[in-house]
């Protein structure tokens, strides 16, 4: 083999070939439904852009513009962060010890997870759980301890009291990926407790912690400090998931573990895409960019799930309170495997959307559809769609 066995058991996501198959279908001028996407359907605000444009065009000459930065990131982005942070969600962290930019969420999760666990360690995700977990998993060699909640997707005491007697480490998103669950004050509490009192590490993924609809979301972080590692992305708010920026943070020794992983990987996040988040926090541009953006996807959710009562009215889904996505089951009208109608459903009709199974064991009738990118009619024309075919399957 030419590979190692930790590459080769990186399954490629099967969001690629829907995305080759965006590919086939653009190039020929067809349409498509973009129900499968999982970035942000609106760019940036223009003034943060032009913002930025200014401040790199007044450094041209300023070698710094083109110099590594410590791996753990520029210090005002890290104290724009701080504050961020404790405005949000009253999590307060030393900027100087506590906070390390990082290359996106994904980066900041396997640089987290490979500075506190051990290749063979048990880990714990609850099910369906965002794919990427999954494949960080397989790098690291750790052993994944899965805690479904499949079907009603609510997180109950009990399982999360046996998970954490079982596992090093418990990732969670909170908003959650696929479904849009986000954590009450007595679940992030009893969360807290179990990993303060065991001394297991939570990592707590907040990737979608701005993109809220409904409820405001509980932190962990209010309860435990010691043992919570928090991990967010600018890739969903504002909406540059291509610029490669998110961050960590932590307790000082495991900040500290993680800034040396980076330096022995991406070594710093690139130097424009740091400014464009710290105009971005402290230029106040999110106050007048969040509100709309989150009123449309208001719109969209209630679009696709109104649709969905009204073409679909046996399956069952999870209202999202927050994220980008619905998480729908379709086991009423087909049991056709997720993947199978996935495919047809691009294939054949052009709606393109992502699997469950994609989302760890137990997802073999669900399907992820996104509400980022399609407006309100476009969706409910999508959902006329699924019904048309999942009526017409056995
Ligand atoms: C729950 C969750 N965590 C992390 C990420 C990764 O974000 P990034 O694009 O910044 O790596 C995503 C992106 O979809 C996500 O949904």
């Amino acid at each position: 083999m030419r590979v190692s066995v930790r590459a080769s058991s990186l399954r490629p996501s099967p969001t690629l070939w829907l995305y080759r198959l965006v590919g086939v279908l653009k190039s020929r001028g067809l349409d498509y439904y973009s129900l499968h996407v999982g970035q942000p359907g609106f760019t940036p605000p223009r003034d943060l852009m032009v913002r930025f444009l200014e401040v790199v065009s007044s450094r041209v000459s300023d070698l710094s513009l083109y110099s590594y930065t410590s791996p753990w990131g520029l210090l005002e982005l890290r104290e724009a962060i701080a504050l961020d942070l404790a405005q949000h969600g009253r999590v307060r962290a030393d900027p100087l010890g506590e906070v390390v930019v990082t290359s996106g969420g994904i980066e900041g999760l396997l640089s987290t997870l490979a500075s506190i666990l051990d290749p063979g360690d048990p880990v714990g995700f609850i099910v369906p759980a965002y794919f990427h977990f999954y494949s960080i998993a397989r790098l690291l060699g750790l052993r994944v301890v899965e805690l479904p909640v499949y079907p009603e997707l609510e997180l109950k005491a009990d399982p999360l009291v046996d998970l954490f007697s079982r596992v090093k480490a418990v990732v969670i998103a909170n908003p959650d990926n696929p479904t849009g669950r986000v954590l009450d004050e007595g679940v992030a509490r009893l969360i807290a407790d179990l990993a303060c009192d065991r001394g297991v590490y939570v990592v707590h993924d907040i990737a979608y912690y701005t993109l809220r609809y409904e409820a405001g979301m509980a932190w962990p972080e209010n309860y435990c400090r010691d043992y919570i590692v928090t991990v967010g992305t600018y890739s969903k708010d504002p909406g540059v998931p291509g610029w490669r920026v998110g961050f960590i943070v932590a307790p000082a020794d495991v900040a500290e573990a993680v800034a040396h992983v980076r330096e022995a990987t991406s070594y710093n996040t690139p130097v424009p895409s740091q400014i464009l988040i710290l105009e971005y926090l402290r230029g106040g541009y999110r106050a007048g960019f969040l509100p709309r953006v989150l009123e449309e996807y208001s719109r969209r959710r209630s679009a696709l799930i109104e649709a969905l009562e009204e073409e679909l009215p046996k399956a069952y889904y999870y209202k999202p309170k927050a994220g980008i996505f619905v998480y729908v089951n379709l086991e009423g009208y087909t049991r056709m495997a997720s993947d199978k109608l996935v495919e047809r459903l691009a294939l054949e009709d052009r709606v393109l959307a992502v699997p469950g199974t994609l989302f760890g064991p137990g997802g073999e009738s669900w399907l992820r559809l996104s509400f980022a990118v399609e407006g309100p009619e476009r969706l409910r024309e999508a959902v006329r769609i699924i019904a048309r075919r999942v009526r017409g399957v056995v």
